[in-house]
């Protein structure tokens, strides 16, 4: 399965590592979202290049298990470096401070959302292009009771509620439409897959007229959101970013779409406004067009860096 291209990542550094001056010995840099593992490897080797610190800390965070798997076997190669020492944690990165919490962190990274391999065939119902079980949570462990998955939200949530988060969470004109067929489907017989769920919206909803995306694109996007509480989990991984950052340190998010970035953008000019940091750069940082033509996931990618200069209340 090919690997998923770290977005962003020589903007990041430079703002994040080359453009701070500090005299720190060693650099701890926090990566909240680990999946394949890209970013990780670039901060590594380019810091390594740098030859600014002596050792080289690296904590990593994320809740898929197999990712985790994945991403560790591309970074073997730094095993036998006695400057690296790198740290993955399987965990939610809204328990930042109760996943590490004894650390200051230089840096911490956020590039929200899915990696390319979740999305192409993980098994978890992430895509429409797949037909597979309707979970969606970015953990690969079994649900345990209560943990909501999209089954549970296709198959037992109101017409109401589904309708709801179609709207606020994908801005999904035809939210109303779509969930009263889900409703009306389900009655006959459980919507067990992914490839059951886009062929509904699709064939029964929209009647197979083609648009520029996939008919199924937000009904998809808004489950997964709701599923993760993507926007809650957000909020507390930003808190606590701001906990284990050192005075003078930075924190990066990357997001892919306008409720995520919206979060960012008010958390880091509340905190400006508190006199706790700037924002380094007002308007958001974009891939270059070279970077979306040979990477069109990035396409929607938005960046915000925050520099931390007093420690909070
Ligand atoms: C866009 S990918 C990151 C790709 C990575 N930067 C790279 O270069 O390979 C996002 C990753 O974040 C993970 N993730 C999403 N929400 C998370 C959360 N709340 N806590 C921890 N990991 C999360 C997903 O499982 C996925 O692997």
């Amino acid at each position: 399965m090919v690997r998923h291209i770290p977005v962003l990542a020589e903007e990041i550094f430079e703002q994040l590592v080359i453009k701070k001056v500090d005299n720190f010995e060693n650099y701890y840099h926090l990566d909240c979202n680990f999946g394949d593992g890209g970013h990780v490897e670039y901060f590594i080797d380019n810091l390594i290049k740098l030859e600014r610190y002596k050792n080289i800390f690296i904590y990593a965070l994320d809740l898929d298990e197999e990712a985790i798997a994945r991403g560790k076997d591309f970074l073997k190669k730094y095993t036998d470096n006695k400057k690296v020492s790198i740290h993955i944690i399987q965990g939610n990165f809204a328990n930042i401070t109760d996943l590490i919490p004894n650390i200051k962190f230089n840096s911490v990274l956020f590039d929200l959302g899915l990696s390319t391999y979740q999305l192409s065939g993980a098994g978890r119902g992430f895509s429409f292009k797949f037909d597979e079980k309707l979970d969606m949570r970015f953990s690969t462990l079994p649900a345990t009771e209560g943990e909501l998955t999209a089954y549970d939200i296709i198959n037992f949530w109101s017409i109401d509620n589904i309708c709801l988060i179609l709207r606020q969470y994908a801005d999904e004109k035809s939210a109303w439409r779509i969930a009263n067929k889900i409703a009306e489907v389900r009655e006959i017989k459980k919507i067990e897959t992914s490839g059951e769920l886009a062929d509904i919206i699709e064939h029964q909803v929209f009647k197979g007229k083609k648009g520029k995306i996939h008919p199924a694109t937000k009904t998809f996007q808004a489950i997964r959101i709701a599923v993760n509480a993507e926007l809650q989990v957000l909020d507390h991984g930003l808190h606590g970013a701001l906990e284990v950052l050192v005075k003078g340190g930075r924190i990066a998010v990357i997001s892919y779409h306008s409720l995520e970035d919206s979060i960012v953008k008010y958390y880091f000019k509340k905190l400006e406004t508190e006199g706790i940091g700037s924002r380094l750069n007002k308007k958001i940082i974009i891939p270059s067009d070279i970077e979306i033509k040979n990477n069109p996931k990035s396409r929607s990618a938005k960046l915000r860096i925050f520099k931390k200069e007093k420690n909070e209340k």
